[in-house]
């Protein structure tokens, strides 16, 4: 199976070294923090383990990272720690997540997804998704998802996101456009520049209001949505991954990225 995020593995991960990325792993954590000790971890759109071995040092027992992109799933691997301390607790699937399918060893305590969900090009495409998130969840477990800050008008939100953060910093090194119009939200662009190439990729911000809709249809509540968090070090001019201090200042009032946070029922 190949997919565009195997010709942008390279440049994607050096995207992720930079300071909104260390900033978003930070929130996760604090985020998954009261789910996350003792927990089988199943982890959607994986990619090259941003987040994946992390999982075990925040206390998870166990983590099958899903992903489409054989490119991204082959990185992962090679990603491992060196200590062979994940060895025999992280698995890898090469699978599509954007329909309900049961992965093997489910279902699990907590699954997490950081930039899945806003693949769904409509509504009926993001049931699918949160099906597929709530067939491989036991009662009671979570969903913590990095997807779209929640808002009613996407077009407003890539506009005011491309406004506070322009081309060439951005958002990290990324910059949005829209592309066009869809029902139920936008279908936009993300673009960077990296030493090992260009990132480029098209996905969908669909309006908040259609979001929670589709996670109640697939029998699932959201608890919370919060968004982009920056810790006060990096406001104090003591963070890493280079981002100017006006750009992490922005953050505060446009946010990059949402924090969804979903539960199966028990
Ligand atoms: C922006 S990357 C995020 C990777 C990783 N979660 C991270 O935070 O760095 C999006 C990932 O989603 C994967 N992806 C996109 N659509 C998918 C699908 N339908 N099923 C599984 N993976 C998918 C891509 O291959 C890619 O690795």
């Amino acid at each position: 199976m190949s997919t565009q995020y195997d010709d942008i593995q390279g440049p994607y991960d050096y995207i992720r070294t930079k300071s909104i990325a260390l900033i978003e792993h930070e929130n996760v954590r604090d985020t998954i923090g009261p789910y996350i000790k003792g927990a089988r971890v199943l982890e959607l759109a994986c990619g090259s383990a941003f987040y994946t071995y992390s999982f075990l040092d925040w206390g998870a027992t166990s983590v099958t990272g899903v992903d489409i992109s054989s490119g991204m799933i082959e990185e992962a691997k090679r990603n491992a720690p060196n200590d062979g301390s994940s060895k025999g607790k992280v698995d890898f699937i090469l699978a599509d997540c954007s329909k309900p399918k049961e992965f093997e060893g489910g279902p699990f305590d907590v699954v997490f997804g950081a930039w899945l969900l806003n693949y769904a090009e409509d509504k009926k495409g993001l049931v699918n998704m949160f099906r597929n998130i709530e067939v491989n969840l036991k009662p009671g477990g979570h969903l913590v998802s990095v997807t779209v800050p929640p808002a009613e008008d996407p077009t407003e939100s890539i506009k005011k996101e491309y406004e506070a953060r322009p081309p060439p910093e951005g958002s990290g090194g990324l910059w949005y456009w829209v592309l066009k119009d869809v029902e139920g939200g936008v279908y936009f662009h993300v673009h960077g520049t990296s030493p090992m190439g260009d990132v480029a990729f098209d996905c969908y911000h669909l309006r908040e209001s259609l979001q929670r809709e589709a996670a109640m249809e697939a029998g699932l509540k959201v608890v919370e949505w919060g968004v982009t968090s920056v810790p006060e070090r990096y406001l104090q001019g003591r963070g890493e991954g280079g981002a100017s201090l006006k750009e992490l200042e922005s953050y505060k009032d446009i946010p990059n990225y949402g924090l969804l946070v979903v539960e199966k029922e028990k």
